[in-house]
């Protein structure tokens, strides 16, 4: 799929409901913050219930967790958040424009690469490796120096120095001024679940190994908000936090990395869409990490990230805090004995919301040449999995009168409390399709004057266009059968 192909799926995002831009009446809206719309809404909701079903309702070692978002201050310091969640950022003093420095030299790596030129590629990919891991700042300078990179913008080689900049939103609690505390916006929904793991555990009784997960918004303050919907400032996180036995960590990293890659698969897209990207420099707080990669239309990038955190976390809540993250494991270990308590490993599985739903997007558009001769056409369709369309079915009255709209009324007053069902009785039933065919609705029932005489109605499906006379009273077994979360929960 090409660019070209991703601008069409973005002003497709628009034109049919699915992705605003934020507060857009204003000066073209707020930079990387999205509003869903009417059909958005619906997908998103579906994929985030397909993750739900999947991690906790699917597992019974797993359960859910809603923390707030605002979160007690001491809570960032102990995660790492406030000493290092930065970008190393460098601000051009012509054009007054900043940038992450490690993007600038990505750029280039790219342009290289475009012209042929892998050795420099190379060269500067090993250069740019290098100055990241060792956090030195002075060398991405000198590496944008010597490289001639130019602002954008300006043109011009005029830089800053290059600087860490904290990507957490901050803001104050408190009624004064002088007794405000400053607090942040989380930027993962992770610390949540673990200042939360012994509630959960105690009230739950669960043991080792089990999880917990929950699902919410995340802030942070990107700088360069690229791609739509795939950096943004304000995103929706998955996250699962699997909590184990030190010493068992490898075996479940391996665990899910496989089961998460499952879950993606059985989607049903295509599976070379998909890739492991396996970390060399890890986190300060992992001792594995693996992302699970969509192949999007600008290259193949991360979707979630699986990580080996330790027991990082809760060793350093429990040192601020200065409370407990104990667990006691009475199992016996192999000399007979209680293994007793410590402190957990945890595996995370963290996928972010809104890029799923962008490759959901991506790989179910589609722009099909239909008919023959001078009707000769195409359409737009998005074949999407049954389960996550917006709507399930489409119900057309083929004309406004002669008792038609209550009988299509009818149909879907049966239908609707276990499928969301679409109503138009406007504009020629062929225009009618199409529009459903580019919202994904995997299926449309026409109701006409056969249908007054034998209770007959016509369905048309969506990737086949095919259409054939059913009877009414077995519309709703047709949808059960190919409408559920069990076929895709079962691959
Ligand atoms: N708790 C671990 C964590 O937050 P991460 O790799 O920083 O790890 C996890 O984020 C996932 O969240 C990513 O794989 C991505 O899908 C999503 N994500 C991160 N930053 C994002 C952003 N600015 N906009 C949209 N999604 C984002």
């Amino acid at each position: 799929m090409s660019e070209e192909v991703f601008k069409k799926v973005v002003s497709h995002c628009k034109e049919y409901g699915f992705v605003f831009t934020s507060s857009e009446i204003y000066d073209n809206g707020l930079g990387a913050v999205y509003d869903y719309g009417q059909n958005g809404v619906e997908l998103k909701n579906n994929l985030r219930q397909y993750w739900w079903k999947f991690m906790v309702q699917m597992h019974d070692n797993i359960v859910g967790l809603d923390a707030a978002i605002f979160m007690h201050p001491k809570t960032w310091k102990a995660s790492g958040h406030i000493d290092g969640f930065s970008d190393p950022m460098i601000d051009n003093k012509d054009s007054k424009k900043r940038y992450r420095a490690d993007n600038l030299l990505e750029d280039k790596i790219a342009k290289y690469q475009k012209d042929g030129k892998t050795n420099k590629a190379d060269e500067l990919q090993n250069a740019l490796d290098a100055a990241l891991l060792a956090n030195d700042l002075a060398q991405l300078k000198t590496l944008i120096e010597q490289h001639e990179i130019a602002c954008p913008i300006s043109g011009t080689r005029n830089w800053t120095d290059v600087r860490q900049f904290n990507l957490m939103f901050s803001t104050e609690m408190g009624a004064m001024a002088e007794d405000a505390d400053k607090i942040y916006l989380r930027p993962e929904t992770a610390q949540g679940i673990f200042v939360n793991f012994l509630n959960v555990q105690k009230s739950g009784r669960m043991k080792i190994p089990f999880g917990i997960a929950q699902t919410g918004k995340a802030f942070r303050n990107e700088i360069i908000a690229r791609q739509f919907i795939m950096r943004m400032r304000e995103f929706e996180q998955m996250e699962m936090q699997f909590f184990v036995r030190p010493g068992t960590q490898k075996k479940w990293f391996e665990y899910w990395k496989e089961a998460r890659l499952k879950w993606h698969l059985a989607l049903g897209f295509d599976k070379d869409s998909y890739r492991y990207h396996d970390h060399v420099k890890l986190a300060h707080y992992a001792d594995a990490a693996v992302d699970i990669e969509f192949d999007f239309p600008f290259g193949f990038k991360e979707v979630e990230g699986i990580h080996s955190r330790t027991d990082f976390d809760l060793k350093s809540h429990q040192d601020l805090s200065g409370k407990k993250m104990q667990y006691f494991d009475a199992d016996l270990d192999e000399n007979g004995k209680p293994y007793g308590n410590y402190i957990p490993y945890v595996i995370e599985t963290s996928i972010g919301l809104d890029r799923l739903f962008l490759y959901t997007l991506c790989a179910s558009y589609k722009e099909e040449e239909v008919g023959e001769g001078d009707k000769k056409d195409t359409r737009v369709v998005l074949a999407l999995p049954p389960i996550l369309a917006p709507y399930k079915v489409a119900i057309f009255p083929l004309t406004k009168k002669d008792g038609l709209p209550e009988v299509a009324r009818k149909i879907i007053d049966d239908l609707k409390f276990d499928y969301n069902c679409f109503y138009e009785e406007k504009d020629a039933i062929g225009k009618r399709y199409r529009r459903q065919d580019a919202l994904g609705t995997p299926f449309c029932i026409t109701v006409d004057h056969e249908s007054l005489e034998n209770q007959t109605v016509t369905i048309r499906y969506r990737d086949s266009m095919l259409q054939e006379r059913i009877p009414i009273a077995d519309i709703k077994s047709i949808l059960d059968k190919a409408i559920s979360w069990k076929d895709i929960l079962s691959k």
